[in-house]
């Protein structure tokens, strides 16, 4: 009978607790009770009945009502704890308050009880309600700080990355670059010149395109100028160019230029998600799609490979060291969008990004 109120009375007189039980029936309540008039007794029943509500004399024999509120609260510290007496006076009354009971009511008015247990009945449940929140808030805010971290973490990563590769790449052909000129100051004749700046100019087209690379990964112009779809179908063509899998690109002709949040939410969930699928997924057809409806642009990366346990990789990135799971939902979180992906072992992973589109986007949102 799990919806029936459990009522624990610590009541020496069977006939008082039969009246107290009659009171809260009469006033609706489904309750069942036990009744016990030892501090061992109460002790066992509070553990193995699990009372929700605690009414209890005042006077015992043998057993005081401020030791069974000890004894109660000790055990069970939120369970609503009721003194209903006889002979419960003004002072002791204010005591008991004080002591932690929710509340006192006379035996000689028990038309109060009903009131009295509904009444610490919900205020038991609105604590529980807020500390619920609260512990949800301490999580969120937890989670907030790991993200954070792991951001900051991200972002020293990419510049090691990026300091990296400017001391390797670049300059290392710029060291190429000043020797091959030197070399060709010291020239004996015309056709070792020519030799020279041949040279000198296929390192200056390697370092242009190390270069390009560089910035195209750090933020592609072509975004800003030309918009999501072009700038997401170069990138395709791109990875394509490079990989032995079958990567496809396909955008809605009425996708026009979007909201900037948008389209680079959108762009890097693209890259983070075609990357992840080259990395991970060992497929051998990747499809990437933009669609748009009446408010809602939809991205989907899609891959026949070999999929993975979404839960256990979100829960292991927030810990370890990849970013790129758990950066997706709040990168699209950050435009107002949201992402779902949906993978299985052994099945392929398809990710699906929507963003709902706001009318005063920068030009037009979007045809539609
Ligand atoms: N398309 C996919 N197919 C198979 N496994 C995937 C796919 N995408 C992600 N995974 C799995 O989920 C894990 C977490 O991905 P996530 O992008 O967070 O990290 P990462 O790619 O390993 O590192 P980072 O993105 O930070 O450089 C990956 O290590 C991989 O095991
Ligand atoms: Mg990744």
């Amino acid at each position: 009978m799990p919806d029936r109120l459990r009522v624990l009375l610590v009541e020496d007189i069977a006939t008082d607790a039969e009246l107290i039980a009659h009171a809260l029936k009469r006033d609706g309540f489904d309750a069942v009770f036990e009744r016990v008039d030892t501090e061992a007794a109460l002790t066992a029943r509070v553990a193995s009945f699990a009372p929700q509500v605690v009414l209890s004399d005042f006077s015992l024999p043998g057993f005081s009502g401020m030791a069974a509120l000890e004894l109660v609260h000790g055990l069970s510290p939120e369970t609503p704890f009721i003194f209903v007496s006889g002979t419960i006076g003004e002072e002791r009354a204010i005591e008991s308050l004080k002591c932690g009971a929710s509340d006192y009511v006379l035996k000689t008015n028990l038309a109060r009880l009903g009131s009295a247990v509904r009444q610490a009945l919900e205020r038991t449940a609105e604590r529980a309600a807020r500390a619920r929140a609260e512990a949800e808030l301490a999580e969120a805010h937890q989670r907030q700080r790991m993200l954070s971290r792991r951001l900051i973490r991200a972002q020293e990563r990419e510049r090691a990355d990026l300091a990296r590769e400017l001391h390797d790449e670049v300059g290392q052909a710029f060291t190429a670059l000043k020797i091959q000129l030197e070399m060709l100051r010291r020239a004996k004749d015309a056709d070792e010149t020519a030799v020279r700046i041949d040279e000198c100019a296929e390192i200056v087209g390697s370092a242009l395109t190390q270069v390009r690379n560089l910035s195209l990964g750090l933020r592609p112009p072509q975004l800003d100028e030309f918009g999501l779809v072009s700038a997401l179908r170069s990138h395709v063509e791109r990875m394509a160019r490079t990989a032995t899998t079958d990567i496809g690109f396909e955008a809605d002709p009425q996708i026009g230029r979007l909201h900037p949040d948008v389209e680079i939410a959108c762009f890097r969930i693209a890259q983070e998600s075609l990357t992840n699928a080259l990395r991970h997924a060992q497929a051998d057809r990747i499809r990437v799609l933009l669609r748009i409806n009446a408010d809602t642009l939809m991205l989907v990366v899609q891959d026949n490979g070999r999929g993975f346990d979404v839960r256990a990789a979100s829960e292991q990135a927030l810990r370890g060291t990849s970013m790129g799971v758990a950066g997706l939902h709040e990168r699209a979180l950050l435009a107002g969008g949201i992402v779902r992906i949906e993978s299985e072992p052994g099945r392929g992973t398809e990710v699906v990004a929507r963003f709902t589109l706001k009318p005063q986007g920068r030009g037009p949102s979007g045809g539609g």
